[in-house]
């Protein structure tokens, strides 16, 4: 894990991971997120698979691909299993609406297209992500090619773009697709659903971290998880 995975309440993430695994049944297909908390889930997941619990997972990175097999929980693709029960995965910011915002370690892309394909959308986070407005910039998977481009559109619209640069490699962060990251910060964003739309009419824009459609949030708090719900 690199440095940024090891930010926030380490005990608050393990609970509500654990919080949320407990919503797993036999036979599922599971969506696995990316990040810190998602990997306490998923050594979760592996203790319950090794104890019998039947399921598929579907990674939503390499790390989280990574993960699931060290734990031998079956992965397999969103090819074979187009409709995933409950994905599982973490989050950098949530409002009160449940409107989140994610791809602190740059796998939102694959994050979006697995918790689309969702029935459920389980997030879980430490409590200091909780906040009553959202302030958090926006990462946006770009085309390399558009980096430009996209940088103007996020101006355009009032927000300061700034192309994620890599720590432990020379030059910007390439995502799992080959892409670059624009983190856009827009200050307190008033409006989620206003700058999603705004954003998803960018060109050379593969995906942003606005996500609208979570289910149901899982806060790790002392000795258990305070549960959110739509
Ligand atoms: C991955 O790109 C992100 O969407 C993560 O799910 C998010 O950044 C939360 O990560 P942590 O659980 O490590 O804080």
């Amino acid at each position: 894990m690199n440095d940024r995975t090891h930010a926030g309440n380490v005990s608050e993430k393990k609970a509500a991971a654990v919080s949320a695994v407990s919503l797993v049944r036999d036979g599922m297909v599971v969506g696995i997120g990316t990040g810190s908390t998602a990997a306490y889930a998923i050594s979760e997941l592996g203790g319950l698979v090794a104890d019998g619990l039947d399921i598929v997972g579907i990674p939503t990175s390499y790390q989280s691909e990574m993960l699931a097999l060290q734990q031998k929980i079956p992965v397999t693709t969103l090819s074979e299993y187009p409709e995933i029960d409950i994905v599982l995965d973490g989050a950098d910011q949530i409002d009160q609406n449940l409107v989140a915002i994610k791809g602190g370690g740059a796998a939102h892309a694959k994050e979006k297209v697995v918790a689309q394909a969702a029935k459920r959308v389980v997030l879980m986070v430490d409590e200091e992500k909780m906040v009553s407005r959202l302030n958090h910039t926006v990462p946006i998977e770009v085309l390399p090619y558009a980096a430009a481009v996209v940088d103007a559109q996020v101006r355009a619209i009032g927000g300061i773009p700034s192309l994620r640069m890599a720590a432990r490699k020379d030059g910007p962060v390439v995502t799992d697709n080959g892409n670059f990251v624009i983190d856009a910060d827009f200050g307190v964003i008033d409006d989620p659903e206003r700058l999603n739309h705004e954003i998803n009419a960018f060109v050379g824009a593969i995906e942003h971290g606005i996500f609208l459609n979570v289910d149901e949030v899982h806060i790790g708090a002392a000795g258990g998880a305070k549960i959110l719900k739509r």
